[in-house]
């Protein structure tokens, strides 16, 4: 990789809960939100204001961020579809948002029940809304290479979002392949017209390891420059709208793979096998994390 510093977003506590089928307790999240802190992670995706007649397994969000502890210097933002979503977020002081178009009609459809460009619309009001606030935005797309209603996405289409986005006053835009159908051949073409319109420090690299690639994909990144990743622990995740899609690349996958490269990511990855652990006891399965696996069978 062409790079020496890594820095990883950590969506375990969203997108890595928000599919499981087992009501995670508040104080559960809290205690796995405070494990991630302490094992280094600086950025970490805590909860979505979403309607929870949607996702139920988010409700509780405002309680999740208003019981953590926050460590000065760790970022806590949170996932919000409209300015409802994000009227709450500010009532529990979030100081970063994340909106999220689809890159595809049909997902959507599914995931936000409207169109593309309305869905742009509606994030537009959010991100006009907390650039006067001061509130720090984050855009993901999703489905950036398939989607799972439409097939194949095209390069143009996600460019395309991608600076309306960064136009909105996104900070970064977080390439997100929701369901994990990417290759390292397929995530170069994207790239290589998403850099048309942004740079790489501009963007993220969010996997979903449900074909196995979450790793060369990553490595094709990485040669781009893009110098942030979204990860999470013990590799939860998928999402409620996209089935089949399995979960995230895994934090601790990632982070020794890149130890491997010889990039720092200051991150202790002892504890984050313990937080991994202590989430994946919760919910009485298996980690999907192999390097987790690998490291408590001995
Ligand atoms: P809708 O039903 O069309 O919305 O849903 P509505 O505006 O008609 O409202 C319906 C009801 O929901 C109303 O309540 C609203 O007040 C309420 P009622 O009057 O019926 O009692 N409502 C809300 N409540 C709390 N918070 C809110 C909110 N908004 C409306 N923010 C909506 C439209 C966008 C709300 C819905 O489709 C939704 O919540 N979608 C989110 C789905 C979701 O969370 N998906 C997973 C996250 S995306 C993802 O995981 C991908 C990602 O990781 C990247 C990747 O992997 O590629 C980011
Ligand atoms: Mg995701």
């Amino acid at each position: 990789a062409s790079t020496s510093q890594v820095r990883i977003y950590e969506v375990g506590p969203r997108d890595g809960l928000q599919n499981e089928s087992k009501l995670v307790p508040t104080d559960v999240k809290v205690e796995l939100i405070h494990k991630l802190a302490e094992a280094g992670l600086k950025d970490i995706e805590s909860a979505s204001f979403v309607s929870p007649k949607w996702v139920k397994q988010m409700a509780d969000g405002k309680d999740v961020m208003n019981t953590i502890k926050r460590v000065p210097g760790v970022n806590y933002p949170v996932l919000v579809p409209n300015l409802k979503g994000y009227s709450i977020a500010r009532q529990c002081n979030a100081e970063e948002v994340a909106i999220f178009p689809a890159g595809s009609e049909g997902f959507s459809q599914k995931n936000l029940n409207c169109s593309v460009e309305e869905g742009l619309r509606r994030f537009k009001e959010v991100a006009d809304q907390a650039v006067k606030d001061g509130v720090r935005v984050r855009g993901y797309v999703s489905c950036v290479v398939g989607c799972p209603y439409d097939g194949p996405v095209s390069p143009k289409a996600i460019a395309k979002i991608t600076e309306d986005l960064l136009s909105m006053g996104c900070y970064e835009v977080s390439l997100g392949d929701t369901i994990g159908v990417g290759t390292a051949g397929s995530v170069q073409r994207l790239l290589r017209e998403v850099l048309t319109v942004a740079k790489p420090e501009q963007l993220a690299l969010h996997f979903h390891d449900t074909y196995g690639q979450g790793l060369s994909n990553l490595l094709a990144g990485l040669e781009f420059g893009i110098t942030t990743v979204d990860s999470s622990i013990s590799g939860l995740g998928g999402c409620p709208y996209a089935r089949g899609a399995s979960g995230n690349l895994a934090t601790e996958d990632l982070v020794y793979f890149l130890y491997g490269l010889g990039v720092n990511t200051d991150l202790d990855l002892v504890k984050l096998v313990e937080a991994g652990r202590y989430i994946s006891n919760f919910l009485g399965k298996p980690t999907e994390s192999k390097v987790n696996r690998a490291l408590s069978d001995r």
